[in-house]
């Protein structure tokens, strides 16, 4: 028999070919890609050992990612709908702001975030197109950790219209109806006009849908506004607020809702809404956004 023993990285058996492979990475430079694709490549084959995963699923599996990049278009984005459902997201968002005290925690960007939405001025409607729902009344503040203002903080909000579909899901929806960029005043407040979103479930037509089906999950979130807040000095905060009469607060299927995070969506019916050309109910939602001092990050959006 040949005499190998000078290979020292051949692989003798299952046990041995992590060592191998960890060894084979040992010389990436970057310190921070090493520990990462190490440990993802220490728990991988933990998780393959610990189910003993058999050729065909392992064909599956890679079919799965496959189809899910397949999946995945300009406008959307099948991979961050699968981490979103994995709880992921929430995973990630959650140990990157729920530790640092006092300050609002984050929520995942999901898969419907577009760049470039329009500019407002404060007390402007996002409703672009006059479409039906009930006026909501949205005020905010945004402060930093010792309760003072933060004044010209961007604010980016997107949200899904009292049917459940964002305007890029729908042709009935103009382009970038329901979202919106404000700017914060001096005294760190931003508000605007909208209708007030429903409930819906996320896209099910491809494999994500196919896996919650096999899961016996239901596919709908409660209803919520995305804030996106970047401010000179702070940490950018992504973020959701969720009414606080929706149905699906406790089974939110991307697991997003934080207790914090539940605003109070109030209904007025006294005729005195803070446009004049309201005349019926209406509702209005305050919220603090609290930041932490650091540097703003930009997300990269997930869609077009
Ligand atoms: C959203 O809130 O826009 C969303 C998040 C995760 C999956 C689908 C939609
Ligand atoms: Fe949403």
């Amino acid at each position: 028999m040949t005499d190998l023993s000078h290979l020292d990285s051949i692989v003798d058996d299952a046990d041995s070919i992590t060592e191998v492979v960890q060894a084979a990475m040992s010389r990436t430079d970057d310190v921070r890609l090493k520990q990462i694709v190490d440990a993802l490549v220490r728990h991988a084959h933990a998780f393959f050992r610990e189910v003993r995963l058999t050729d065909q699923e392992f064909e599956q599996g890679i079919e799965f990612v496959k189809a899910i990049g397949q999946a995945t278009t300009d406008d959307h984005n099948e991979v961050v709908l699968c981490a979103d459902v994995l709880g992921f997201s929430t995973l990630v968002t959650l140990l990157n702001t729920i530790d640092k005290t006092d300050r609002t925690p984050g929520a995942l960007l999901g898969p419907f975030y577009r760049g470039h939405s329009p500019e407002y001025r404060n007390g402007e409607c996002i409703v672009a197109d006059g479409s039906p729902g009930a006026p909501l009344f949205v005020r905010g503040r945004v402060v930093d950790r010792a309760r003072r203002p933060v004044a010209n903080a961007m604010v980016d909000v997107w949200q899904a219209s009292p049917v459940g579909l964002y305007e890029n899901q729908d042709p009935d929806q103009p382009d970038m109806n329901l979202r919106g960029r404000f700017r914060t005043d001096a005294e760190g407040y931003f508000r605007f006009r909208s209708v007030r979103p429903a409930g819906y479930p996320i896209p099910t037509h491809g494999p994500v849908g196919g896996l919650l089906e096999k899961q016996h999950r239901h596919p709908y979130r409660p209803a919520h506004i995305h804030f996106l807040v970047i401010a000179e000095g702070y940490e950018t905060l992504v973020s959701q607020v969720f009414a606080d009469d929706s149905g699906y607060l406790g089974s939110d299927v991307v697991f997003g809702v934080i207790r914090d995070l539940v605003g109070r969506f109030e209904l007025h019916e006294d005729g005195k809404a803070p446009d004049a050309d309201v005349t019926g109910p209406y509702y209005t939602l305050g919220y603090e956004f609290v930041l932490a001092e650091g540097t703003p990050t930009y997300p990269t959006p997930p869609i077009k």
